[in-house]
């Protein structure tokens, strides 16, 4: 039997938007503008990393973004005492915790729940008690579930990026496979989120897994907007993912 079909969000990760502007130290783009632009055009809600050596989004850019984005804002940040602090502070809806690495491109890899245990527990409760849902950014693997199940998390976000960098067909199969029954499983007593990589190209048989609720996606809409704007690149990002969904 199939699972009953869930309303699946978009959720637009704008930091690139304040790449563009970091690159020459001016003041535009605006990730804040943006992520009106993004509401605007349909997304659910708006995802930012504050990365410790802030190289794109700044402690300025949440600041004004909390109580001027008509949605919910997701930040993304890293594990740490001072990250805790600052979200306790600006109070943003969501929170996920992610893994963080100075040298790294971008997001390498899941949040190793398990092996930074009391630190990542410690962390969802802090958060949890102000009111702030938390998602663990994990790879699809049992013990990083294993884990998180006893974490105090409410949610989970599924790390997309071994699916989207798999080099050819078998692989791409069998990291389906694995996110798929991953997300049967962690449904059971996590909402299910998804992201990292994600293009139009490839969204489609993220989308159709049932139990997948929210996915966020950054660099690829940002990518888009070059040649078609930012309204119509989310859009269309959109309509990729509904389609799948309501084909089902
Ligand atoms: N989800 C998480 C937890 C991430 O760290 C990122 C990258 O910042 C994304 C989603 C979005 O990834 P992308 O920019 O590749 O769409």
């Amino acid at each position: 039997m199939n699972t009953p079909l869930r309303a699946l969000r978009l959720g637009v990760n704008v930091d690139h938007v304040a790449t563009l502007r970091q690159a020459r130290g001016t003041r535009y783009p605006d990730p804040v503008e943006a992520a009106l632009v993004a509401v605007a055009a349909g997304a659910d809600s708006i995802t930012v990393h504050l990365r410790e050596d802030r190289r794109h989004i700044q402690d300025h850019d949440v600041l004004r973004l909390i109580p001027r984005c008509p949605a919910p804002v997701n930040l993304e940040m890293a594990v740490t005492e001072a990250m805790v602090a600052f979200a306790l502070r600006t109070r943003p809806r969501y929170v996920c915790l992610v893994p963080e690495k100075r040298e790294e491109k971008t997001t390498e890899g899941g949040l190793d729940v398990a092996g930074h245990f009391a630190a990542v527990r410690s962390a969802c409760q802090q958060l949890g008690d102000a009111g702030i849902e938390v998602a663990l950014f994990i790879d699809p693997e049992a013990r990083q579930l294993e884990a998180a199940a006893r974490s105090g998390a409410p949610h989970l976000e599924i790390h997309t990026g071994r699916y989207c960098e798999a080099g050819d067909d078998a692989a791409v199969a069998g990291e389906l496979a694995q996110i798929r029954a991953f997300a049967e499983v962690a449904a059971e007593r996590f909402e299910i989120h998804a992201g990292h990589g994600l293009t139009v190209d490839n969204v489609g048989p993220i989308a159709a897994i049932p139990e997948i609720v929210e996915l966020n996606i950054g660099h690829a809409i940002v990518a888009r907007s070059v040649f078609l704007g930012l309204p119509a690149a989310v859009a269309e990002m959109r309509r990729k993912m509904l389609e799948v969904r309501h084909s089902r």
